[in-house]
């Protein structure tokens, strides 16, 4: 993929705020079409009247989606599949730590719900214009997946466990559902490579980044962040390894975890074939199920 992206279309899911707001700026700004994906009306807005006056670029659009909603994600792809018959690039980049509702629209937990089931079913009702744009999808993951796991076992049933609303919400479910959705993520990028040739899926850990991805933990926690904020990356270096995802070149790498813009070797154990295609197995069932 070169650094000129005249003719080709982005979609930043979180392109709004944070890291994605970089994102979504800098493809702008190598001409590519970029159209972002976010709840927050006022903050689409901005980045989109900032992002375009910037960069110079009129092609900078946004939808509002919540990626906890099947109904709309599926609104969306149809809105997007009746104006635009290519897509070269999505960043799953969206995510949430302790999102401000427990449970999805679906009745999903809502970290899991929203940080990977959202972007799969996202993903699967793109996947035919992805493959024929021989697509790149980039997956926002974080190193916190290391502090989950994810078993034959707990794939059992309709719903996985760890897709289930959680009954007694605390601080440790909190980070217990992160570390799981990002777990999943990996795998997801892992899959979708593998199952489709046509397809270039990366995950990517961007750093410990100054975001507001901690806006809804306590005053105690946030006065310990602030303390940190010089020692965290800022959104610009955020983004950096997202963006060399997007537009470097990625031969040889499908399916790879990427930190500091290089491939880096998952941890012994992380990924377990068994696991990784039954989870897509049961993530597709459960699109079946839940977007119809
Ligand atoms: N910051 C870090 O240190 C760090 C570390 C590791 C991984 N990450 C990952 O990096 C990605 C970007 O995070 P960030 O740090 O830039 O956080 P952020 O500033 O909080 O941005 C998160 C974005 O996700 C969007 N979002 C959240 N829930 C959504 C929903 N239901 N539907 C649609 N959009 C939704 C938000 O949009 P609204 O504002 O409209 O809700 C926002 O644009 C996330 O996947 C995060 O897990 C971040």
């Amino acid at each position: 993929m070169s650094e000129d992206l005249s003719g080709k279309t982005v979609i930043v899911t979180g392109g709004n705020t944070g890291i994605g707001r970089v994102t979504a700026f800098e493809l702008a700004r190598l001409k590519a079409e970029v159209i972002i994906i976010g709840r927050n009306k006022e903050t689409c807005e901005t980045a989109v009247k900032d992002i375009s006056a910037l960069t110079k670029n009129d092609k900078v659009s946004y939808h509002i989606v919540d990626l906890g909603s099947f109904k709309s994600i599926a609104g969306f792809v149809q809105e997007f599949s009746s104006s635009h018959n290519t897509l070269d690039i999505l960043v799953n980049n969206a995510g949430v730590m302790t999102p401000p509702v427990d449970v999805t629209e679906d009745n999903l937990d809502a970290t899991v719900g929203i940080n990977y089931m959202g972007h799969f079913y996202l993903t699967h009702l793109l996947g035919e214009m992805l493959v024929k744009s021989k697509a790149r999808v980039v997956v926002l993951s974080a190193e916190a997946h290391k502090k989950a796991n994810i078993t034959l076992e707990q794939l059992e049933g309709d719903v996985p466990a760890f897709m289930q609303p959680v009954e007694k919400k605390s601080c440790d479910t909190d980070w217990a559902q992160f570390a799981i959705s990002n777990r999943a993520k990996i795998y997801f990028a892992k899959e979708l490579s593998a199952r489709q040739p046509d397809i270039t899926a990366v995950s990517v850990h961007p750093g410990v980044v100054s975001t507001d991805l901690f806006r809804s933990f306590n005053v105690l926690f946030k006065c310990f962040g602030i303390c940190f904020r010089p020692f965290l990356k800022t959104p610009q270096q955020g983004a950096a390894t997202t963006l060399h995802c997007c537009t470097g070149d990625m031969s040889g790498h499908k399916g790879e975890y990427f930190i500091d813009s290089k491939p880096s070797e998952l941890a012994a154990g992380t990924i377990d074939p068994a696991v990784q295609k039954k989870l897509w197995d049961v993530s597709v069932a459960l699109c079946e199920k839940l977007g119809k």
